[in-house]
């Protein structure tokens, strides 16, 4: 028994060696391949930065433009998947068919089931970035009972999503460029995070030598949750129950009531014990698109931004460095642009699907053994079997 080292929750276990992004959680300091987090969101763009996490520098001009066409080339999903999203029912959550629709994406490409292949990882990749827009607006247009938009070559990565969210036949969607701008610098602040409950799924899963598309149907399993992805949804849900602003104190009390469950949504982390530098960017962002949408005044942002300072001042939240995490300003954007509150974890899996490719790369890469943690056995110690009758 006192062989392992008990660990929960990983607080203090390293699982592997990465590459690929560097976190200072007291600093509130967030790098992919050494550039902040910062510099990326307003001077990359999503693809670049996918490009980056896999290949640990960013692409030359020649090298980005046939990676964007390559990803641009497979943004269509097989047209019997249709079928698959029909056979839901309409007001399932969209995160609940996600998990279904990427994990079938292997009953389609056979070539991903044989991991060996270097060919046929990159092509899995290239398909799971493409066709994660594709799938999601699905997911989106079929519990509104509208028909699925194709995806269109002539748009980036971003305005294609947000085309597939909300063209109809009737009327094509007018994409604001500042919207759409706002859209990639979401994907970019949650293309990665090193070893989240998400991404330690992915390896887990894909340590077993599971095709890409099971370990990222793994993935997003966990990312659900609302202490992990599902949490901007929870915020939104939140701000609206508080639903004033003189109903906030109200709520900072139940979240630091010990006997309450209650905890403020989208508030503090496992690593980050100062600000979020993602946070920072969002907040900013939230103001660029309510801006441009005539929402200043917007009753949830007035809401959102007096709680955040109300808790940055309160000894509890200060005493355990609770700050605000990326998931608390973004459903404020994702709303203000029309996309409703169950759609905002699925965006967050978009988003997070290049990091988790990343470390599934690097994983096979380093020749990893299978994920398989010990336990400290607490059960009873051995006994013999009691028959039915003497119970
Ligand atoms: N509101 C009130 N109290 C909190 C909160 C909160 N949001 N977060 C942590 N605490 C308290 C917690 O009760 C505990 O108090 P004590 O030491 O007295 O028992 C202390 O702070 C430490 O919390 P913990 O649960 O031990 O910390 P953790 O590292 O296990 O959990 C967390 C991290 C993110 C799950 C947690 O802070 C939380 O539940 N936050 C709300 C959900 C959320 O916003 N999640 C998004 C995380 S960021 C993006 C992502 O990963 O998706």
């Amino acid at each position: 028994q006192g062989m392992f080292t008990y660990d929960p929750g990983f607080v203090s276990t390293a699982a592997c060696e990465s590459k690929i992004t560097y976190i200072d959680g007291g600093k509130g300091v967030l790098l992919h391949g050494g550039y902040p987090i910062e510099q990326l969101a307003n001077e990359s763009d999503f693809l670049e930065t996918c490009w980056l996490l896999w290949n640990g520098e960013l692409p030359t001009a020649a090298e980005k433009e046939a990676f964007v066409e390559k990803i641009t080339m497979h943004t269509m999903v097989h047209d019997q998947m249709a079928s698959f999203f029909k056979g839901f029912r309409r007001d399932a959550h969209p995160m609940a068919i996600l998990c279904g629709v990427v994990g079938a994406l292997s009953a389609f490409y056979h070539d991903s089931l044989d991991i060996t292949n270097e060919k046929h990882r990159n092509i899995s990749a290239i398909r799971l970035i493409a066709k994660m827009p594709t799938l999601a607006a699905m997911a989106y247009k079929f519990s509104v009972g509208q028909p699925f938009v194709y995806p269109r070559n002539d748009l980036n990565y971003s305005e294609n999503f947000l085309n597939m969210m909300f063209s109809t036949p009737c009327e094509d969607y007018q994409i604001s460029p500042t919207l759409a701008k706002a859209m990639d610098k979401i994907f970019i602040l949650h293309a990665d995070h090193e070893q989240n409950a998400s991404t330690s799924t992915v390896r887990l899963a894909g340590s077993t030598g599971t095709n890409p598309f099971a370990a990222i149907a793994a993935g997003i399993s966990a990312l659900w949750g609302p202490s992990h992805g599902g949490a901007n949804e929870a915020v939104l849900d939140m701000l609206n129950e508080i639903g004033d602003e003189s109903r906030i104190d109200e709520f900072v009390a139940k979240a630091k009531d010990k006997n309450d469950p209650f905890r403020l949504m989208g508030f503090g982390h496992r690593v980050y014990k100062n600000f979020d530098p993602r946070a920072k960017v969002m907040k900013q962002t939230a103001d660029e698109v309510l801006g441009e949408l005539g929402l200043d005044n917007d009753p949830l942002l007035k809401i959102a931004k007096r709680l955040e300072q109300i808790a940055l001042e309160d000894e509890y939240f200060v005493e355990k460095k609770l700050y605000p995490n990326v998931d608390f300003y973004s459903g404020i954007i994702l709303k203000a642009m029309g996309i409703p509150t169950s759609m905002f974890t699925v965006i967050f899996a978009l988003g997070r699907t290049p990091g988790w490719i990343a470390h599934w790369n690097e994983m096979i890469a380093d020749n990893s053994r299978i994920g398989r943690p010990r336990q400290l056995y607490t059960g009873p110690t051995q006994r013999d079997f009691t028959p039915l009758d003497k119970r």
